[in-house]
């Protein structure tokens, strides 16, 4: 090794020893800074995985907008799935600061480079699927995301802060989505149980795999990227959740699950990570419809993208 490079890797060195000082002293991280390149890395992945969830899980319930049962419940939908295009929008802002272009992110997400939340590739049968979205997946979102306000890159950490003002309504009128068909007909009590059935497995695994199966949780907590493992958040979605389903008289399908009272938790059946894993890697109920419909629109979009490229420049050259 040159003298020259012996140098570099020293700076480098005494630079990551600094740069992790601060985080764990407290500090945000922004993006003039300088940061590791595994850091920058990190991040990227995971917010632009965030950002795609929110985009691609804007499909499951865009479906249902044409048949909500009333105007009120229409106008309620259409304003949440416009909430989570615009959390995708911050969050692809938050990673263009890292130095990745949304083409890149775009790209990755087609080529299957980049991955986006399990939880989109289950289909939304009925308008009870739309409660128990709500309910579970944006309620599980919120227990992951309240813990990410305080994360260490401070785009994302403010992103997270308005996000979940509007995540904390998007569960509550999923609850009363399910609370209200659970004061309906026997049918509509069943619809209500089978959305119960089919989401909440899925919506534990959201939270990602065992603590000792979670690869990047070392780095994630290294930097302070993460403050709760998967299996804390995971734990506590479910101890605050089958309270919210008792209250309405629906029942959790878990037949493992018991009240801990020297935890104070619930114990829990085990999850079915083969089926996990399957549907992250792209064997899921709807993997394939949910790119191929985001490949479609993407592609139809263009000229959308060319115009609004053109209508800067041209603004750009007049000042
Ligand atoms: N879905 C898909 N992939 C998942 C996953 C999930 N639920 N959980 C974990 N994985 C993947 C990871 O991305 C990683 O794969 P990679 O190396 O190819 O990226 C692998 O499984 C190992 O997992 P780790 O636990 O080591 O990964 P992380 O430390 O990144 O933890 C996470 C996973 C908890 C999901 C974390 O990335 C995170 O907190 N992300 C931000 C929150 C997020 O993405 N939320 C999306 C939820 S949906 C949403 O917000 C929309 C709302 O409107 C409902």
């Amino acid at each position: 090794m040159g003298a020259i490079q012996e140098l570099e890797l020293q700076l480098n060195e005494l630079l990551e020893k600094k740069f992790e000082e601060r985080v764990q002293g407290g500090d945000a991280v922004e993006p003039r800074d300088w940061m590791p390149e595994n850091y920058r890395k990190h991040l990227v992945r995971q917010i632009s995985q965030h950002a795609h969830s929110e985009v691609i899980g804007m499909q499951p319930e865009g479906n249902w907008i044409t048949r909500a049962p009333s105007l009120r419940a229409k106008q309620i939908l259409l304003a949440k799935i416009q909430d989570e295009g615009g959390h995708g929008l911050y969050l692809y802002s938050a990673a263009e600061t890292l130095g990745i272009s949304r083409d890149e992110m775009i790209a990755q997400l087609h080529s299957g480079k980049a991955k986006y939340s399990n939880i989109f590739n289950y289909p939304a049968l009925t308008w009870a699927d739309i409660g128990a979205i709500g309910w579970l997946v944006d309620g599980a979102a919120i227990v992951n995301q309240v813990s990410l306000q305080r994360t260490s890159y401070g785009p994302y950490s403010r992103a997270m802060v308005r996000i979940c003002k509007e995540e904390s309504f998007h569960q509550r009128q999923g609850y009363e989505i399910m609370a209200q068909m659970m004061k309906g007909t026997a049918d509509q009590k069943e619809m209500a149980q089978d959305a119960m059935n089919r989401w909440w497995w899925p919506a534990l695994m959201m939270f990602g795999p065992h603590d000792t199966e979670s690869p990047h949780a070392g780095d994630a907590f290294r930097w302070k990227i993460k403050r709760h493992t998967n299996d804390e958040l995971r734990q506590k979605f479910i101890d605050k959740t089958v309270q919210q389903a008792e209250v309405i008289g629906l029942t959790v399908p878990d037949p493992d699950l018991k009240w801990n009272e020297a935890a104070g938790h619930y114990d829990h059946g085990e999850i079915n990570w083969e089926e996990f894993r399957n549907v992250i890697n792209g064997d899921g109920p709807c993997n394939k419809q949910r790119l191929d419909h985001h490949k479609k629109v993407h592609a139809e979009g263009e000229w959308v993208r060319v115009a609004a490229a053109a209508y800067h420049a041209k603004k750009a050259n007049k000042n």
